[in-house]
């Protein structure tokens, strides 16, 4: 069978996401699977080539999954044919100048969200992209996850009737980092390094809203930082100044109503740690990363506020759980696959940097609206 080589600069990989979802999971994966099916039944081998800063932990990473690039100068990656594809999991900062150089250099670029801090960025390294003539892409990973896909199953087959609201419910203690370490890097609790939860994760509502519900019409959002000081990877205190909850409405087009809260701050009392209710006249769901459980309006039970007695239903008893009816690959990697697919056959692929800008706008009206204390449209993108 032919099989194919194409070169990919993976940089940021020694970090949590390079390492655990991109280099482990999807394209140590995808060598360990043979590659990637393309349509005329030949295979493409992703070859990646790792970028960082540190040698030792380079060649540790390259070492342990078989890969026999890296490299601490990414201008010499990029200088090299060899490689098509540039992928960045930096932290968020660091990824327009090197993005730029990537496709300056004519390399596809791929990469983790969010794209920019601010939409102006965004929408130039779309622009810049779409004019230098290589293909680009954004991860948008909660679309493959599988209860996502449950539930886009449930919509089309018309099981809400009409869709009244959705319920976005995200979180999990994040340790301070004094008694017992924290689970998630300091950058991400100091808005000078590029962190803040409305940032980090209104990116991934808006392309959860847009393409699961509709397109995203209008957001009011509250954000706040509920914990001041935590703790470094050193054990050193310092000053938490990016928001750390946030909680937002939003209007879809249609006039469903969505609410997402997305917090670092709350202890989990949930089955996933995220989950996402959707109401419609014939029935309703919750969705979270792997299950999706229903009840038809069949099966609803009739309670009656009466506070003075025992609650007499058991109200968890009354859904039901879609079966998976498939096995499904890693979120990140199907992705990847589609990604590789796009680049080498051009295959269909809408996970552009134009998109990846839409989440950074929707993060950008949140921050807005919380700072104004008012509600904002939000209007079109194109690149
Ligand atoms: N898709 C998702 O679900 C998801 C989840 C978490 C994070 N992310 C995004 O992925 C990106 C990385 O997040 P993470 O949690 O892996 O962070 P991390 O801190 O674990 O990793 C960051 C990477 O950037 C590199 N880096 C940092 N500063 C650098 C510098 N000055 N010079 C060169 N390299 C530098 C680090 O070495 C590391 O490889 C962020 O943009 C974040 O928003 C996406």
């Amino acid at each position: 069978m032919k099989q194919n080589k194409i070169g990919i600069i993976m940089n940021g990989v020694t970090g949590r996401m390079g390492t655990n979802q991109h280099l482990v999971r999807s394209i140590v994966a995808i060598r360990n699977q043979g590659g990637v099916e393309l349509p005329d039944g030949s295979r493409l081998m992703p070859d990646p080539v790792l970028v960082g800063r540190n040698e030792d932990k380079l060649a540790h990473l390259a070492g342990v999954h078989g890969i026999t690039r890296w490299t601490t100068d990414l201008k010499s990656a990029l200088d090299d044919p060899q490689n098509s594809i540039y992928f960045d999991a930096q932290t968020t900062q660091r990824r327009v100048a090197d993005v730029t150089k990537a496709i300056k250099a004519g390399k596809h670029v791929y990469c983790e969200k969010p794209i920019s801090e601010t939409v102006g960025e965004a929408l130039e390294l779309a622009r810049l992209a779409n004019k230098q003539g290589v293909k680009h892409g954004v991860v948008q990973d909660k679309l493959f996850l599988p209860g996502i896909m449950k539930l886009k199953r449930l919509i089309a087959s018309g099981f809400f009737g009409r869709i009244l609201s959705v319920r976005g419910e995200f979180g999990y203690w994040v340790f301070e980092g004094d008694l017992q370490p924290g689970q998630r890097p300091s950058w991400n609790y100091r808005a000078e390094d590029g962190g803040g939860i409305t940032v980090d994760m209104l990116c991934h509502w808006r392309y959860v809203l847009d393409h699961v519900f509709g397109p995203v019409k209008r957001v009011s959002c509250h954000a706040v930082t509920h914990i001041p000081q935590r703790w470094d990877e050193q054990g050193k205190p310092y000053a938490a100044t990016a928001d750390d909850a946030a909680y937002a409405c939003l209007e879809i087009e249609g006039g469903i109503v969505a609410q997402f809260n997305s917090s670092w701050d709350v202890r989990v009392n949930r089955d996933e740690l995220f989950e996402m209710q959707v109401d419609g006249t014939e029935g309703s769901a919750v969705a979270g990363l792997r299950n999706c459980k229903t009840q038809h309006r069949i099966n609803t039970p009739k309670p009656v506020w009466n506070p003075d007695v025992p609650n007499p239903i058991d109200f968890r008893s009354c859904w039901q759980e879609v079966p998976d009816n498939a096995s499904f690959d890693n979120a990140f990697k199907v992705q990847w696959e589609m990604f590789l697919r796009f680049v080498a056959a051009d295959t269909p692929y809408i996970h552009d940097l134009v998109e990846g800008a839409r989440g950074v706008q929707l993060a950008e009206l949140a921050l807005k609206s919380s700072k104004e204390g008012r509600w904002f449209d939000v209007p079109e993108l194109k690149a």
